[in-house]
């Protein structure tokens, strides 16, 4: 009688039937081997199929084992068999920088994951400057266009506002935030397109309680002629002359004089027919000095700008609320256009936000890198960067390609020092994908390792290279599905099935 190889409940592929020979075994046992690869490799490569369909960055843990079934994939024919190597972790920091970071510990806002050490990464600029990471709460974004910058701006707005943040984007020309404004019990105020709102760029803003009346005055003077220096240059194109200067100061304190609200148009007014002589220039010399810029600032209150800056404001800047945006989009223009709009939006959002007690706030310029071409208003921002740890503000200014800071004016102008003194004044720098020919000009910029700077051509949407302070990290910022439908820029781009979205 035949021995009994039947094992139970514990057959497997390995144990055959009574009776049957080594050989056929181990042709079976084969056979099963072969198909359960097949399998596996079938379903990988489903999953990989379905990952590229739906556009989603590619997991490696997805990939088959011997890389894609695709020409030109790079498949080996073997699997990479290595010896392990040991090394000690300050050998291994070096090799394989990012590898080896701590991390910027569990205090503040979840933004992804670290692509290196695999934990959270978390990022909070007054939590960091607080411990002496960094030196100021600034932040710099750069990524090519549609990489995902707004939206991690957006989930790092909206997710501040859970530990006291506030939150106010002071031109938004695109006016995509201004859905999440109202997610997040905050208001959108719009100018233009048959909006019957209007700013006043000259409101002195919110009063400093620690100011006594005299040093208000100064406060608010230094603020209004700033304004109308940087208005009038922009208009321009050109710096203003010192004759103009003066003509812009005097217009300005005959109108403070002789009306409790300045407007611009009376500004203009003003420039055109100033009333009595000031600063050693008699009438006749105010009214021809100041002609050009009292052309220049009449764009801003009448022809296409009309109804937006020209009188009193109709809406009140609300700072309690969690955030506040100024919706641009239906303010159409030249660059030099939305820039004089952005100055006049900025100064009056800017105004009521200069109080030392409005709590900690971000301050969000999305798509900066048309307003930095401007140099009057480049100079504005360089002001608000200087301010901001005094008010607790932490900018987020975002651009497209650091090279965006180059093309301020000429090179060795006070421009193009203005700009890489902005990118100086941010402590933390975001750049997410760079095109190849970008890369290099990063790396010098930042300071960054050629590691480092290898990394940015290949950077995938929403991972970006994170420098806070001196240390670096790589991360793939994670949004839920609610906040990328809520902040989501391409339906317009991607078909998608049931009604189209408003
Ligand atoms: N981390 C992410 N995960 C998944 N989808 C993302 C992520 N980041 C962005 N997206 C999606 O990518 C699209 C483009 O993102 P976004 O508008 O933020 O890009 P952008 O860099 O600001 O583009 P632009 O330069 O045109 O302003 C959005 O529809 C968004 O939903
Ligand atoms: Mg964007």
């Amino acid at each position: 009688m035949p021995r009994q190889r039947w094992l139970g409940t514990h057959a497997g592929a390995s144990y055959g039937e009574p009776g049957q020979d080594r050989a056929s075994r181990k042709q079976r046992l084969g056979e099963v081997k072969r198909l359960a690869a097949e399998g596996a490799q079938r379903a990988a490569d489903e999953a990989s199929a379905a990952q590229h369909a739906a556009g989603d960055l590619v997991r490696p843990d997805l990939l088959p084992p011997l890389g894609e079934h695709r020409p030109l994939a790079l498949r080996p024919l073997r699997r990479l068999r290595l010896p392990a190597h040991r090394a000690t972790t300050d050998v291994l920091s070096g090799a394989y920088p990012f590898l080896a970071e701590a991390g910027l510990g569990a205090d503040g806002v979840f933004v992804g994951q670290d692509a290196w050490s695999g934990g959270g990464f978390v990022f909070d600029p007054w939590v960091l400057y607080q411990r002496g990471t960094l030196t100021n709460p600034n932040c710099l974004l750069a990524g090519a266009v549609g990489k995902g910058k707004s939206c991690l701006a957006k989930c790092l707005a909206t997710r501040s506002i859970a530990f006291g943040r506030r939150v106010y984007v002071p031109g938004d020309p695109k006016g995509e935030w201004t859905a999440v404004a109202a997610a997040v019990g905050g208001n959108s105020i719009q100018l233009g397109g048959g909006s019957a709102n209007r700013l006043n760029p000259l409101d002195p803003g919110p009063r400093d309680g620690t100011l006594d009346d005299s040093a208000w005055d100064v406060v608010v003077t230094t603020r209004r002629r700033t304004l109308l220096g940087s208005l009038a240059e922009s208009a321009l194109g050109r710096p203003l002359a010192a004759v103009e200067h003066t003509t812009l100061d005097v217009a300005l304190r005959s109108v403070v004089d002789s009306d409790s609200v300045p407007t611009l148009p009376r500004i203009v007014n003003a420039l055109f027919e100033p009333t009595r002589g000031e600063g050693g220039a008699s009438v006749t010399e105010l009214t021809r000095d100041g002609r050009d810029v009292g052309h220049g600032l009449r764009r801003l209150v009448s022809g296409d700008l009309a109804g937006l800056f020209d009188g009193p404001s109709t809406v009140a800047f609300d700072p309690t609320l969690p955030m506040v945006t100024l919706d641009l989009s239906r303010i159409q223009g030249s660059d030099q256009l939305t820039a004089m709009v952005m100055t006049c939006a900025s100064a009056w959002m800017e105004a009521a936000l200069a109080s030392t007690d409005g709590g900690q706030r971000w301050v969000i310029y999305d798509e900066a890198w048309r307003l930095i071409r401007q140099p009057a208003l480049l100079a504005r921002m360089q002001g608000q960067w200087k301010l901001s740890r005094g008010l607790g503000i932490a900018n987020l200014l975002i651009i497209h390609r650091l090279s965006d800071l180059d093309a301020v004016g000429d090179a060795k102008t006070a421009s193009r020092a203005m700009a890489q003194g902005l990118l100086a004044d941010c402590s933390t720098k975001i750049v997410y994908q760079q095109e190849a020919s970008e890369a290099g000009h990063a790396l010098r910029q930042l300071g960054l390792s050629v590691t480092e700077g290898a990394q940015l051509p290949d950077l995938q949407r929403g991972e970006g290279l994170w420098r806070v302070g001196q240390r670096a990290f790589i991360v793939r910022h994670l949004a839920t599905d609610a906040e990328l439908d809520l902040f989501d820029t391409s339906s317009r781009m991607v078909d998608r099935p049931g009604p189209q979205r408003a």
